[in-house]
């Protein structure tokens, strides 16, 4: 299957954000999308069940209309690390499931975003986390830098463990979450010297903006393309 696995600096740094505006990008292209958020904590009772804000974002911003529980087969009230979620829960993780979810999901895609949860070295059972997840879906990754200070150990830790994982860094996205960060221009040369993958987006602060808005700032022709270097 085509498409990213979207992980970053931190959470909170913008995966949802970016995703779902690449999700908009890749409909302008013409293309048939779905988004995925395989484990999630921090979600709200429903009628329907839990739900979370994060899959909700990836739901609406792809253009194959698909169920909720492929989009986020495991999802976890209380807003904490996804292995403790489950434990309270009483549940474990389990990546079969994950995978089976996935491949019912991209039936009929041209291609999928998958958000991962935190960053990179996020736990989601005993003896595995985010780097498994990834081989196992196979995607090439795509690492969202929430541009504040601290951001290039942050950054540079997190390509480094992704490609000693044996993942591809496709490229990464800068994203400014802090509209007085000093010095932005030469901490992002500094990033694209050390990161050594493409810069597929510079994300201004831009509080309220919507993903579709957002994804005019996407190369999605770069992007589109990248999909098929994958
Ligand atoms: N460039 C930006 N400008 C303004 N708000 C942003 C920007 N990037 C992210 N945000 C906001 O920051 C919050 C966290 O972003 P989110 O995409 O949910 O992060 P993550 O998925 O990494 O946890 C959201 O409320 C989002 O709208
Ligand atoms: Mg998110």
């Amino acid at each position: 299957m085509r498409g990213f696995f979207i992980t970053g600096t931190d959470t909170g740094v913008g995966k949802t954000w970016v995703a779902a505006a690449m999700l908009h990008a890749l409909v302008r292209k013409g293309l048939k999308t779905v988004g995925m958020k395989p484990v999630a904590s921090g979600s709200v009772p429903t009628p329907e069940g839990l739900r979370n804000d994060d899959a909700l974002q990836l739901q609406a911003a792809a253009n194959l209309p698909r169920p909720y529980a492929l989009v986020n087969p495991y999802t976890f009230a209380p807003p904490i690390a996804p292995h403790l979620a489950a434990a309270e829960a009483g549940a474990t993780i389990a990546l079969p499931r994950i995978l089976e979810s996935f491949r019912q999901l991209c039936a009929g895609a041209d291609a999928v975003i998958v958000e991962g949860v935190g960053g990179w070295q996020v736990p989601l059972g005993e003896s595995w986390g985010v780097p498994e997840l990834a081989q196992a879906l196979g995607l090439p990754v795509i690492l969202v830098v929430g541009l504040r200070l601290g951001c290039l150990n942050h950054a540079l830790l997190s390509a480094r463990a992704i490609r000693a994982d044996g993942l591809m860094l496709a490229g990464w996205i800068a994203n400014s979450l802090d509209p007085d960060f000093e010095r932005r221009s030469e901490n992002l040369a500094t990033l694209q010297r050390g990161l050594n993958a493409p810069l597929l987006a510079d994300v201004p602060w831009r509080p309220g903006c919507t993903p579709e808005e957002l994804a005019g700032r996407f190369n999605s022709g770069k992007i589109a393309g990248l999909l098929d270097a994958g």
